[in-house]
């Protein structure tokens, strides 16, 4: 597993639109071989979405050949409400790059029957090649997209009810009122992500910094959905220092110190422009 330390939010945000930006333009996607991305919403990722539009408006990407699929999507929720995640990937980055619009996947929290329409996003998954990159970010309390604390690790896209944690943590959106979060959530399950050929996450900020000590420095538990991913061969972990606070010296230390290998993966060859 890889740990990038960077010293602010706007770092990892800048860090992580700059890793996307490589991998896509790396792969090099046309009519017939598409990049797959996984996206999800909440505060953390939208500084690396303000700078891939950023970085699409100086013509240093396009999203023409990328296909997207969302972690998840509250049950209930009208679609152009504003807390809804359509609502939100609309306006912090569709609308603003030359995605195609089919080739954007997001549950639908409205669908007359849930469990098909999450049998068909994983369905969908794999008729598109299975997930190239899937970015995340995670709750206070570990969880990856909506797989809350005690979900399987090897689950699959599903309906899922949220726990009193993250209805709190989301409370914010709400005119901080937990009563007004839905209660329910469809979620690509952890083995979902797991399958994705490599996983990003990013994690942000001292309330989530005991949520990464479980990430990295303890095993496995399906308690702390996001350890899962220690058993993936290509995850990275993108984080700040505040988020770093309940983690050893020792870990940190060895961490910051591959620095300059971590910068390799964002800089292209013989390229500035990518320069952090
Ligand atoms: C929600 C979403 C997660 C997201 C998490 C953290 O629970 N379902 O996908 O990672 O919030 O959000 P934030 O980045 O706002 O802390």
């Amino acid at each position: 597993m890889r740990l990038v330390i960077l010293d602010s939010s706007d770092k990892v945000a800048e860090w992580a639109a700059k890793y996307v930006l490589k991998r896509i333009n790396d792969f090099n996607p046309g009519p017939d071989k598409y990049f797959v991305l996984g996206l999800p919403t909440g505060g953390t990722p939208l500084g690396m979405y303000k700078k891939l539009i950023e970085f699409h408006k100086k013509g240093l990407i396009s999203f023409k050949y990328v296909k997207t699929f969302n972690m998840d999507e509250y049950v209930g929720l009208p679609r152009d409400h504003p807390e809804s995640y359509h609502y939100y990937m609309w306006n912090n980055l569709f609308k603003h790059i030359d995605i195609d619009p089919q080739n954007v996947h997001i549950l639908n929290g409205n669908a007359k029957n849930l469990e098909v329409e999450c049998e068909l996003f994983e369905e969908n998954i794999k008729k598109s090649g299975g997930v190239e990159l899937f970015v995340g970010g995670i709750g206070p309390d570990g969880h990856i997209a909506f797989n809350e604390p005690g979900s399987s690790l090897v689950s699959r896209t599903r309906v899922k009810t949220l726990a009193q944690d993250t209805l709190e943590a989301n409370a914010r959106f709400f005119d901080n009122d937990v009563s007004k979060v839905p209660k329910q959530a469809l979620t690509v399950g952890v083995g979902t992500v797991m399958d994705a050929r490599e996983v990003m996450v990013l994690i942000t900020g001292a309330h989530k910094s005991f949520a990464l000590y479980k990430a990295i420095e303890e095993g496995v538990n399906h308690m702390w959905t996001v350890s899962a991913f220690q058993q993936h061969p290509r995850t990275i972990m993108i984080c700040d220092e505040d988020a770093t606070l309940e983690l050893r010296v020792k870990t940190v230390k060895y961490f910051k110190a591959l620095y300059a290998v971590h910068k390799k993966l964002i800089v292209g060859e013989g390229s500035q422009q990518n320069e952090p």
